[in-house]
């Protein structure tokens, strides 16, 4: 491999796509009962370098587990795939994206990467780096959210393959119709034989689970918040952010950690720029997250359910944590 690689950027998200879809989502969720705001809105700047802060507390386990994972598998995951492209959504310039590309080149097998992300700028950033560091290989970043926008991923090489990495253990956030519809997407946009790698957490005990959710220093807590923060600024709300308490729980029926702002007194919050007025009442809670814990058993239901079969699965020493390599049937 010889030829210098190649660097694109395509841009498909504007950002009054993202303006419209938060008024949309707030509306719905504040109206509905109990009250929610679906995930997505924690990340901007803020929300970002918080959930970067989260990843480096002691009792935050998924991040660090995976990563050690992912370290002392990646080679075979890389020999089990033999794909050319890796494809990797929501991703960046990360450790984990490092070890993916390492481990494809040593297979021999690598020739473009697809990093997907709703942030250009960070995707901007992330290729000009990895263009710097993989001189010879195709790096072709697209901006899009990875719930909508993966029919617009580049297509296969001819005689080529390409693999879809969804690690993090993000396919826990969405809830079972949309993480289904999600599935499908995906399974829609590969040709059969191409492959998704999928992170997940799995389920363990709660004593381990929950204090993930609910650390002693409050990084958690105030990330939860965030989410307020951005309401406040992006949709001239005007929520008292300190009077919301962060709650994290098990659901053991539905096998996910949920996270909850919780009222701690009455109150109206207007929020202007949908000319609305919301009323909580003390106690009142508003969910904000659910984290799916999964079993190897629901895995492969929920993944055979979108037309995948499992080729293969890397689990960690103590069981929390699980990458699945799933082949489009
Ligand atoms: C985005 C899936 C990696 O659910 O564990 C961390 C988000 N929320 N702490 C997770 C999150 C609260 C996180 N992932």
């Amino acid at each position: 491999m010889s030829d210098p690689g190649t660097i694109q950027l395509d841009v498909h998200l504007s950002q009054t796509d993202a303006g419209a879809a938060l008024r949309s989502d707030v509306t719905r969720g504040l109206a509905a009962s109990p009250k929610e705001l679906p995930p997505k809105w924690f990340y901007d700047a803020r929300g970002s370098e918080l959930f970067e802060q989260i990843t480096a507390l002691p009792e935050y386990y998924p991040f660090r587990t995976e990563r050690a994972l992912l370290t002392d598998s990646v080679d075979d995951v890389a020999r089990a795939s033999g794909a050319d492209t890796v494809v990797e959504l929501g991703s960046g310039s990360s450790t984990k994206t490092r070890l993916l590309l390492d481990a494809f080149t040593r297979a021999g097998t690598l020739r473009r990467y697809v990093p997907q992300d709703v942030s250009e700028s960070a995707l901007r950033g992330a290729i000009d780096e990895l263009h710097r560091d993989y001189p010879h290989l195709d790096v072709h970043g697209v901006v899009g959210d990875f719930t909508r926008d993966l029919d617009r991923l580049p297509g296969a090489e001819p005689g080529g393959k390409r693999m879809i990495a969804f690690l993090g253990g993000t396919i826990g956030n969405l809830l079972p119709g949309p993480r289904h519809d999600f599935l499908l997407h995906v399974r829609s946009v590969l040709q059969p034989g191409e492959q998704l790698l999928l992170g997940t957490g799995l389920a363990t005990d709660p004593a381990v689970m929950v204090p993930a959710y609910d650390d002693a220093a409050g990084v958690t807590a105030e990330f939860n918040r965030n989410v307020l923060h951005v309401l406040n600024r992006e949709l001239h709300a005007d929520f008292d952010v300190d009077a919301f308490q962060h709650v994290a729980v098990w659901d053991a029926d539905n096998s996910w950690i949920e996270m909850r702002l919780r009222a701690t007194r009455d109150m109206r919050v207007r929020v202007a720029d949908l000319d609305l007025g919301v009323d909580f009442t003390a106690g009142e809670e508003l969910a904000t997250e659910v984290s799916a814990k999964f079993t190897t058993d629901v895995l492969d239901d929920v993944t055979a359910a979108a037309g995948f079969t499992t080729t293969r699965r890397w689990v960690d020493p103590d069981r929390r944590f699980a990458l699945t390599l799933l082949t489009a049937a």
